[in-house]
Formats: structure tokens, C-alpha cells, sequence
């Protein structure tokens, strides 16, 4: 892969978004209906604010009593040492996931829906009661016993969006396994790294995804990737499409063969506190992908808390968060968070687009759904399809918005809430990520007046800081920075699989002893957070998350490349796109086209679809410092189109490779 960034420390690319002219925000104050039905009003949230930060062990201790059911109550409620990335919480307590998030529930729910399942075509749907659900996740617990499966071993699911991959969770969890969902959108190589990282000796998978009206063939993707995976001797197959695929009759299993010479009970493992729940891969500035590892109660106890506050979940209400359960997006607020509470949670296996821009909606109104959950790179997409499709249905149901994934531009943010929302439906922010657990800056709906682009403030127990340069904490309200949290929360990551000094360099070494998000962000005189995107070298494409390191590793495994550098640049629909700027192996005279062909392919096989880089510029040289580092604040500027001010070039090698760089930009 390339050489990392030298030029441009994190806070100057935070400040570079200073400078908003904040004269013209438009302040959407609470509506009546909202503060009156809300769980927390403005006066509530500041009181449980300051009580959690003042004393967050006896606020939590209290959340933990109302939020979740405990085989064991704890010793120790919390205990921390960031620079040691030592984080813990409700230590000596006992519980299971899958308890709280089913069998509590069954005097009361056993009716009740717990998962709205919408195929991705409109007639394929299907509602699965709490009891039913129960009764699957028993059924494939014991399956998985039965193929050997223990307290603390790896299970890797790459499933699509269909029922049986929160089953397959769930029934993790409920044996104390640890799962790895990996997103079917993954190459068969990403989907091979990840099941050897963490050493996952079996797979639970489907013969086919279908998605759009396309099949994604998930299968025979997994038997490529198994070819270097020896140590996987289980593959559970759910029958999705009925396709014929190819078969080992030593390792491979039929989900439904399987499952039903099962019993529909399974007594739940007993997990401490502190057990691993899951791990989930996420990419970072450099190297490969790695494990992001959870807890159990802490991330349990964030994802229900917020998802019961930050929705204002009640009773009754149809939920849909759009996620794909293989980003954190899906486990705590598809699967874990909702069904903690006892929720309706939809699950829909399309896309937004299929077969038309109005597909969302027209689910809204079938299913009445009244908390819709998604991602700005959506709305751009269906906002660039023109209103017709959201004015032709209803919509009457929706009560609250949500988006997640990356900053929303205001005018995306104003197309969701007049046209998508009637003006009625708050928008709430979400600013967390993977190593979050669950929201941690966001509006209550009850209690926030709102800004488009503002994710707002601080979700209880939460403490944001914004850092310079130096790590020294900005005092005064209106600040720009770097977002650091300066104490621990319950869903914190508790280490990374295989690594654990990984967690220390990453997120406690740059402004120790605090943890580092890689974000940027402004602080605005009401304290409200802006969210201004990340300050390190990952990507952010339609809220995919990418490191520029993994795209370059995937270029230079041509055989004509000679050296590759990936920087991201504005996109308007995808947030970010990806830029690759690649030079040749001397002597190299492959046709240009065909090149920028296979190298396109070459980084779907390697990472997937979605991380192909948008414009491949060949160049004779990169802009390099004499000491050998690449100049990448200069390699985005040009990638951005912003070539005014590409900054002091004197300092290169070479001045001469920008000229020619400027010359032959691949957008252009
Ligand atoms: O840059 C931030 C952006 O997404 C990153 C986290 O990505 P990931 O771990 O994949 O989790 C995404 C879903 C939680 C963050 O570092 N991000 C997430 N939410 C927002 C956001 N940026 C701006 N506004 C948000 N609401």
C-alpha cells in the first residue's frame, strides 16, 4: 500500500470547515405533539444529563436495573483506564442477550410481532411473533451445539437480510458464542481475511441474497473463500433462492434440514458482564480491517437505552431502521436494541431504489411504519429522484426520522423533514460509530431543537471534548477540533480480536488519555455538535467505511502498478467517492483503458462492489516530501477540484510531478 499522510495533522483538516456562517441556520424547535408524548423533555434531559456525568455510576446502575433482566447483579459498576484500553463495566454481573432480547418477554409478547420481515420483492413478507422467534433461535442453537459450537467460540455470518441472520445472532448469543457478521456485500477474499482473523470455524450463510431483483451468490462467494479456510468444518445454508449450489457434503449442512430435528427450547448460557458478545470488522487509517470487539451488558444497556430515548420508542410502534445487519448499524438498532425493548422491528432485504424510488414509502404505509431509520446517502439518492415518489403515498404513520453514517447536508436534511416528513417528524442526528456500540451525540425528539447538519448534543453518560493539535481540550463553547470522549460509556469497544495493543495505538495514544474518534467537529454557541467528518485516512463512500490503506493494498497487487496513494473526494450522492492516483511499473504499455478496467476489478474481488474507486489517474510521480512521504492534503485538493490553493508545493522532491498531476486530473 501507499506511504501514510505526513503533511496534515487532524485538527488542521478539522479547522479547514470552519469559518459556516451560522446567521442563516434554521431552528426547528420541538413540536407540541412531540414534547408532550416524549419520554424526555428538554428539563429531563438536562437533569440526567448532569447526573450522569456527575455521577455516572449510580445513573448507570439505575439504567441497568430498568433496561435489563440480570441472572446476577454486579460487584463493580464501572472501572476504566483509557491509555491502557482497559474498560469495564458491571463486573461480577450475569445475564444472557438473547434473554433479554426474547424469552423476558414472552408473558407478555409471546403474540406480539417482533420482526416485520419485507422481501425484497413487496410480495414476500412475513411477521414473526416473539414466540416464534424464540422458537427458531432455540432451534438453531441447538444446532449449532450439535456441530460442537461453545461458550466463546467464533461464528462468521454472511447472510442476507432475511429473518434467519437475526436468528443466526441471536443464537450466538444465546450459547455464549461470539458471532462476526460479515456484510454480504464483501468479496469472497474480505469474507476469507475475516473468518482467519478470528479463526471462525463455522459459517452461516444462504445459497443466494436477492437484492434489486438480483441474486448475490453468497455461497458460492463463501466456498471461494473457504478454499483457504481449513479449520472451518460447519457451514449452515439457509435456502433462500433454491438455486442449485455447489455442495461438500463433509462441512456443508441445510439450515431448514438441520434446524428441524431440533428442540424449540435451549436454556440460556449464563454470561458474565464482561464476556465477549461480538466482533465486528471496521477499517481504520492503516492495515488490514480489524475486530472490534463488544461486551456484553454495557453494549446491551447502550444499544436498549438509546434506542428506547433517541427513537422514543413506545409500545406498539413499527420500527425500521434501513441498515443491513452486517454494520453496527444493524446489530444494536436492527436486532439488539429493539428487541431489548420489546419492539416491532422491520427488516427489509431490497434496496431503496427497486423497482422504484418509491419503494420505502410505499412500505411506510403497508406496514405503518412510524420510526424510519436510515443513511444520508439514501436520501440524496431518492431526493435526486424527484418528489412524485414520496407525495403519491401517505406517509401519515411516520412520527420521527432518523439518519447515521455521515454528516447530512443541510439541503438533504431539509428534503427529508418537509417533503419525506411532512414538517412533522423530527430528524434525529446520530453521530456513533462501530467502536461506540450504540448513539452517543444525537437529538432527544422531545427535548432538542434542531439544526440541520447538527448532530446536536450529548446522549447521557457521554462526555464529547474537542482537542488542537496538541491534545489540549477546548474550552470555550464555540471551538473546532478534534472530537475526543474524555470518559468511558457502557457500549465502549473493549479491544480489538487478536490485538489488544492495537485499541491502545489507535484510539488512546493520539490524545491520550482520551479516546480518539478520528472525527472532526465544530462546537457552536448553544453546544451543539457539527459533525464535520473524518480527520484521518478512512474513507466514507455512501456510508461504507473504507481505509485509503486497504484500496491502495488492493492496486499495488497488479502487476503493472508500481505505487498507489487513495484519497476521497466530495461526492454528491455518495458523501465521499474514492480518487486513486497510480503510477506505473517502468516500461509498462498496457492499454490505459483496459488497465483502468482491471484495476476497478481488482479492488471489487479484493475488498467489494462498493469500494471501487470512481477515477484512476495514472501518474509518472506522486507528490513526495524528501524524506519520502507522500503529500496527500495535495492529492485531495486536486481530487476535490479545489486548485487554487493547493498550499506550499516547495517542500516536494519533485515540484514538477503536481504540474503534471494538474495536467491530467481524471475528472476533469
Ligand atoms: O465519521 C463518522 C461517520 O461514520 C463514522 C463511523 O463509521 P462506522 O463505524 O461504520 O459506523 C457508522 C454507523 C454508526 C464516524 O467516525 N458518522 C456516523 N454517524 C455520523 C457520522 N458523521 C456525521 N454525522 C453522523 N450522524
Amino acid at each position: 500500500g501507499g506511504a501514510r499522510s505526513a503533511d496534515s495533522k487532524p485538527a488542521e483538516r478539522a479547522e479547514q470547515t470552519e469559518g459556516h456562517d451560522m446567521s442563516d441556520i434554521h431552528v426547528v424547535p420541538v413540536p407540541d405533539s412531540m414534547a408532550d408524548r416524549a419520554f424526555i423533555n428538554d428539563d429531563q434531559y438536562q437533569a440526567m444529563y448532569e447526573r450522569s456525568i456527575s455521577d455516572p455510576d449510580g445513573f448507570w446502575a439505575e439504567q441497568a436495573d430498568i433496561f435489563i433482566d440480570w441472572y446476577e447483579k454486579w460487584t463493580t459498576i464501572s472501572e476504566a483506564d483509557l491509555p491502557a484500553g482497559r474498560v469495564r463495566w458491571f463486573e461480577g454481573a450475569k445475564l444472557n442477550i438473547a434473554y433479554n432480547c426474547i424469552d423476558r418477554h414472552l408473558p407478555e409478547r409471546a403474540e406480539q410481532t417482533a420482526i416485520i420481515w419485507e422481501g425484497d420483492d413487496a410480495a414476500d413478507t412475513a411477521h414473526i411473533s416473539y414466540q416464534a422467534l424464540h422458537d427458531h433461535v432455540c432451534r438453531l442453537a441447538n444446532a449449532l451445539k450439535a456441530r460442537g459450537v461453545k461458550k466463546g467460540d467464533r461464528v462468521c455470518i454472511y447472510m442476507p437480510m432475511i429473518p434467519e441472520a437475526a436468528y443466526a445472532m441471536l443464537a450466538c448469543m444465546r450459547i455464549g458464542a461470539i458471532h462476526s457478521v460479515v456484510f454480504g456485500g464483501f468479496s469472497p477474499q474480505s469474507l476469507r481475511d475475516r473468518i482467519l482473523d478470528s479463526d471462525c470455524r463455522v459459517l452461516i450463510t444462504a445459497d443466494e441474497g436477492v437484492r434489486g431483483g438480483r441474486a448475490v451468490p453468497l455461497k458460492a462467494n463463501a466456498e471461494e473463500a473457504l478454499s483457504d479456510c481449513p479449520n472451518v468444518h460447519t457451514v449452515l445454508t439457509v435456502r433462500r433462492t433454491g438455486n442449485d449450489v455447489a455442495w461438500n457434503p463433509d462441512r456443508d449442512v441445510w439450515y431448514h434440514e438441520i434446524t428441524a430435528e431440533q428442540a424449540a427450547s435451549c436454556e440460556p448460557e449464563v454470561m458474565d458482564a464482561e464476556d465477549p458478545s461480538f466482533i465486528l470488522y471496521t477499517s481504520g487509517s492503516t492495515g488490514k480491517p480489524k475486530g472490534v470487539q463488544h461486551g456484553t451488558a454495557g453494549y446491551l444497556l447502550h444499544a436498549a437505552m438509546t434506542h428506547k430515548y433517541v427513537f422514543d420508542y413506545h409500545d406498539g410502534d413499527i420500527y425500521w431502521c434501513t441498515a443491513d445487519v452486517g454494520w453496527i448499524t444493524g446489530h444494536s438498532y436492527i436486532v439488539y436494541g429493539p428487541l431489548a425493548n420489546g419492539a416491532t422491528t422491520l427488516m427489509f432485504e431490497g434496496v431503496p431504489t427497486w423497482p422504484d424510488a418509491g419503494r420505502c414509502w410505499e412500505i411506510v404505509d403497508k406496514h405503518q411504519v412510524n420510526i424510519f431509520y436510515t443513511a444520508p446517502t439514501a436520501i440524496r439518492q431518492l431526493m435526486g429522484q424527484g418528489d412524485d415518489y414520496v407525495t403519491a403515498t401517505a406517509r401519515a404513520s411516520l412520527k420521527l426520522l432518523g439518519t447515521v453514517g455521515e454528516p447530512i447536508n443541510p439541503e438533504a436534511w431539509e428534503w427529508y423533514h418537509k417533503v419525506v416528513g411532512d414538517e412533522r417528524c423530527p430528524i434525529v442526528d446520530t453521530w456513533w460509530q462501530t467502536e461506540t456500540g450504540g448513539i452517543m451525540i444525537s437529538p432527544l425528539p422531545g427535548a432538542t431543537a434542531l439544526k440541520p447538519g447538527s448532530a446536536t448534543r450529548p446522549f447521557f453518560g457521554v462526555a464529547p471534548a474537542l482537542v488542537d493539535t496538541d491534545g489540549r481540550i477546548l474550552t470555550e463553547t464555540e471551538a473546532s477540533g478534534n472530537l475526543v470522549i474524555t470518559s468511558s460509556w457502557p457500549g465502549q469497544i473493549r479491544t480489538v480480536y487478536g490485538d489488544h495493543q492495537r485499541v491502545i495505538d489507535t484510539y488512546y495514544s493520539t490524545y491520550k488519555p482520551y479516546y480518539f474518534t478520528g472525527d472532526g467537529a465544530r462546537r457552536d454557541a448553544d453546544g451543539y455538535y457539527w459533525i464535520t467528518g473524518r480527520v484521518d485516512d478512512v474513507m466514507n463512500v455512501s456510508g461504507h467505511r473504507i481505509g485509503t490503506a486497504e484500496v491502495e493494498s488492493a492496486l499495488v497487487l497488479h502487476e503493472a502498478v508500481a505505487e498507489a496513494a487513495v484519497v476521497g473526494f466530495p461526492h454528491d450522492v455518495k458523501g465521499e467517492g474514492i480518487y486513486a492516483y497510480v503510477t506505473l511499473m517502468v516500461g509498462n504499455n498496457e492499454d490505459p483503458e483496459a488497465l483502468r478496467e482491471a484495476l476497478v476489478q481488482l479492488v471489487r474481488s479484493e475488498i467489494g462492489p462498493f469500494a471501487r474507486p470512481e477515477h484512476i489517474q495514472f501518474a509518472p510521480g506522486l507528490p513526495k516530501t524528501r524524506s519520502g512521504k507522500i503529500m496527500r492534503r495535495i492529492l485531495r485538493k486536486i481530487a476535490a477540484d479545489d486548485l487554487d490553493n493547493l498550499g506550499d508545493t516547495s517542500t516536494l522532491a519533485d515540484p514538477a510531478v503536481v504540474d503534471d498531476l494538474l495536467a491530467n486530473r481524471a475528472s476533469a
